[in-house]
């Protein structure tokens, strides 16, 4: 399948290297393409690069891993129509500038309204999947961990969740589907918590598993 990744921060560079591994074709963007270039040392010649019209427009499947506060920006340089009934695998989180409080993220969003919610009514013709908003970049691809991690996931449409599902299955995740977009209210300040031993001890190789009767 073409992926396109918006983003070219830890996430866009983990999950570049994961769809390549996996097999898909993968077009990732920046507004500077040319840092892009030095990930083929660790990554490979497997991927193309391009802006984010043409990597929107490239994909049949879309992950987006900009900065929180850029997402609207972002996709808004995507040329009108190309967004339209794709997926979009959505990783942000809704960080402010602030710095933590005793480890503790801020969201320049509310409990009543999720990054995800402004996102989907914003672009209303694309489908979008919170995905691999909890937990590091470094654990998003078959993370090696003492079991497998579940990846909370939601959005409004069923199609879209059933192409994270196999995408996430391939990389090595539980997939939990909490729902409609609203759910991304609870899905998103999981990124608070999982940062928090981080921040107070160091401790990034972690993730979160539902356990069931
Ligand atoms: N880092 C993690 O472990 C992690 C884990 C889970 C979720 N997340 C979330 O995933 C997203 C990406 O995180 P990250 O750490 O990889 O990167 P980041 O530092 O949060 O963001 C870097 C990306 O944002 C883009 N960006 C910034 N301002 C922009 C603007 N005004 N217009 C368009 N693009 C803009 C940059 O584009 P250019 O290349 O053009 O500069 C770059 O692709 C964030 O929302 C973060 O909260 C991160």
């Amino acid at each position: 399948m073409n992926v396109g990744i918006i983003g070219s921060g830890s996430v866009g560079q983990a999950l570049t290297a994961g769809f390549v591994r996996h097999g898909h074709a993968v077009m990732v963007a920046s507004r500077d393409t040319a840092k892009l270039e030095q990930w083929r040392e660790s990554i490979g010649s497997g991927y193309r690069t391009g802006d984010i019209a043409e990597t929107a427009a490239f994909g049949e499947l879309l992950v987006l891993a900009v900065k929180g506060s850029a997402a609207e920006e972002a996709l808004d340089l995507a040329t009108p129509g190309s967004l339209a009934g794709k997926t979009i695998l959505d990783a942000t989180n809704p960080i402010a500038d602030s710095p933590p409080t005793n480890g503790v993220l801020h969201f320049f969003t509310s409990l009543e309204e999720s990054l995800m919610e402004r996102l989907q009514r914003r672009f209303s013709d694309a489908n979008f999947v919170k995905a691999f908003s909890c937990v590091g970049a470094h654990l998003m691809v078959n993370p090696a961990l003492e079991s497998m991690p579940s990846m909370f996931i939601c959005g409004n449409d069923d199609a879209a969740k059933a192409e994270a599902r196999e995408i996430l299955a391939q990389f090595g995740w539980d997939v939990e589907d909490m729902g409609a977009a609203e759910a991304a209210r609870a899905i998103e300040p999981l990124c608070i918590l999982w940062c928090i031993p981080g921040f107070l001890g160091q401790r990034w190789v972690h993730a979160f598993k539902l356990l069931k009767a």
